[in-house]
Order: structure tokens, then sequence, then C-alpha cells
């Protein structure tokens, strides 16, 4: 009988160095310490043995029973911890997965740059509300109710009162004009600052038309200011903005909030003025409006009416966009379309 006990463990120890897989362990498991193993079988038939054997075989089986419990347990142990070769593997010279970083939309690069240079030159940025009032968005503004002037910005009304009293409507902002007299009530001259902003038009939508567009108005005010700074300020701009020399050229124009009025432009930065199919051969790109402010606009943020001097201007973010990145649709901006975002 021990013989037995020794030749099985003999051979239990050999299966199991040769064991290669967790089921081959459930296997031997089976095999030598399931209820039919030989083990097993030798401890139920304990009973017919003598007393003296019963003595040596008994504990004897118990223990080899262990053992070899112990040594499954071991190897299942090995098993579980080591690093499957195949499945591990690595390759270090395989070509790494492309990342697709996201990428900044074009109007927003535009306007990090505008404030940047602003900034660089001591202007603050300042913002209002795109769902604005009546009165800030016109009648602050030097256009009240039966101004011709509000009838070149074809308004979105949020609520507009029957024989309303003056400015009490809801707009959807026509132009960052609107932020002129929220700002200055605020604010004391002197002062320096730049809107950037959503703006809304009820128009039909082409290739140079949205109904919603970007633009950037500017305002600087104090005792003494005049067009000549005004014309160095942005001929600073634009020649930083495009990074080569910009003219500005300015032409009467009328606009209410200011007086006298001008309109600007810049020189064809597909041509460098000298006339092109950009510029209608006139070497001039329009770009946007500008003044010096009206004494009445001071009036309604509450300075003393002839106590100080200011200019303004405001322009289209998404027209220098277009020009910059040589863009031909201004839709191409609100379309959501991801792949046109990838190429800046
Ligand atoms: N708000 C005007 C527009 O949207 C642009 C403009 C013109 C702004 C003259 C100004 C200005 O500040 O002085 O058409």
């Amino acid at each position: 009988m021990k013989n037995k006990i020794t030749k099985i463990k003999e051979q239990a120890e050999q299966e199991i160095t040769e064991i290669k897989d967790a089921k081959q362990v459930q296997d031997l498991k089976v095999k030598y310490l399931g209820k039919k193993s030989e083990f097993n079988q030798i401890l139920k038939g304990l009973k017919d043995l003598s007393v003296e054997d019963k003595k040596v075989i008994g504990p004897l089986a118990n223990q080899t029973k262990n053992e070899i419990k112990e040594l499954l347990e071991q190897k299942e142990e090995v098993l579980e911890n080591a690093v499957d070769a195949e499945k591990e593997w690595i390759d270090v010279t395989a070509p790494g997965k492309r990342i697709k970083p996201g990428k900044l939309h074009p109007l927003t690069l535009v306007q990090n740059q505008i404030e940047d240079i602003f900034t660089t030159m001591g202007f603050e940025i300042a913002d209002g509300p795109e769902v604005e009032t009546e009165f800030y968005n016109f009648d602050a503004i030097n256009m009240p109710d039966d101004h011709p002037g509000r009838d070149m910005q074809d308004t979105f009304w949020i609520s507009r009162e029957e024989g309303r009293k003056k400015g009490t409507g809801t707009v959807l902002r026509t132009q960052t004009s609107s932020v002129q007299v929220r700002y200055m009530e605020k604010h004391k001259p002197p002062l320096r600052i730049i809107v950037p902003g959503r703006v809304f038009r009820n128009e039909a939508t082409d290739a140079s038309h949205e109904h919603t567009f970007n633009q950037f108005e500017a305002l600087v005010v104090d005792k003494d200011v005049n067009v000549a700074n005004f014309l160095n300020i942005v001929e600073t701009f634009f020649t930083q903005f495009f990074g080569k020399k910009m003219d500005i050229r300015l032409r009467p124009s009328y606009f209410p909030f200011v007086e006298p009025g001008f309109e600007f432009d810049i020189s064809c930065t597909n041509c460098n003025g000298k006339g092109c199919s950009v510029c209608s051969r006139t070497g001039w790109i329009e770009l946007g409006g500008a003044g010096m402010v009206h004494q009445n606009v001071f009036e309604a943020a509450g300075y003393k009416k002839g106590e100080y001097q200011g200019f303004a201007w405001g322009f289209g973010v998404d027209r220098l966009a277009m020009m910059k990145y040589k863009i031909d649709d201004v839709r191409l901006f609100y379309n959501g379309d991801v792949r046109f975002v990838q190429q800046f």
C-alpha cells in the first residue's frame, strides 16, 4: 500500500511538471484529489486494514494528498501570473496610431489674434449681451425710433410693443456698437476698448452675407483724441495682422453715432494695392465704418456734452478671416462641418 501511494505521488509530480494550462490543472485536481481519485479509494478502504496499517497508511495518504494539492495550487498561481508572450508582444517599430487633435475655428483664431494685438496696445476687451434692449442697440447711440439709419439694419425683434415708450423693445443686437453706451455708463475716460462679438441681421444669405456674423468694435475716449490717432492705430493693427505693411484709406460716410463718419478701406491683400479681380481693380478693399463719436452718444452715457472726444470703429471679423485664409463663402464658418475646421 505504501508503495502504491509513493507511486501515485511520483506520477502526480511528473504530470504536474508537464502542465501547460489551467485546464490541465483542473483535470489533475479531479484525477488526484476528486471523489473518484485513487486517494479516495485508499482512504475509503482504510476500514478494512489492520489497526497498525491504519495508523501508518491513513496519515501517509492524507499527507501525500495534501502535498499534491499544494503542488497543484502552486502551479495554478504560476500560470495565472505568467505573461502570455504571444498576446503581450509589442512591436516597437510599428507606426503609431494617428491622433487627430482638435482645431480652433478660423474665426476663433482671428479673434484671438485681434485680442492679442489690441491688448498689447493697451486696450481692454469688453462685451455685452447678444439679446439686447432696443435702447442700447439703437436709441442710446443716436438712432431714435424714427431715425433713417435704422433702415440700414434688418432687425430680428424679440419683442416690440405697439405704441411703445422709447426704446423698450428687445432685439438680437444688430451691431457691437450696442456695447458703447453700456460700457461708458460704468466707466469714465480715458478708455480704450475692443468688443468682439456676434451680431444678427434678418437678411437673405449668400456667399458674402449671413444672418449671424461676427463684428469687432473699438472705442477710444479721452480729452484730446483725433482722426490721426485712429489712423495710426488701425494701420498698426492691420500691418501686424497681415504681417506686411498695410495702407488705410478713409472715405466720408454716414453713421448716426459718429460725426464726422467714414468708411475705411485697406490695401488689397491679394495684389498689394496694384489692382486685381478681388478688389475690382481698385487696389482697395472696403472693410468697415468709423468716425468721431457723436456728442449725443456721450450724453446718453451720462458724460457732459463737449467734455470728451473719441473715435470708434466697427467691422466684420468674418470678412477679415475670409481675406486672411482665402475663404470665398461666409456660410462655411457656420455650417458646423469639422472637415472645414480641420484645415486651419
Ligand atoms: N455699427 C456699424 C455697422 O454695423 C459699424 C460702425 C460704423 C461702427 C461706424 C462704428 C462706427 O463704431 O463708428 O454697420
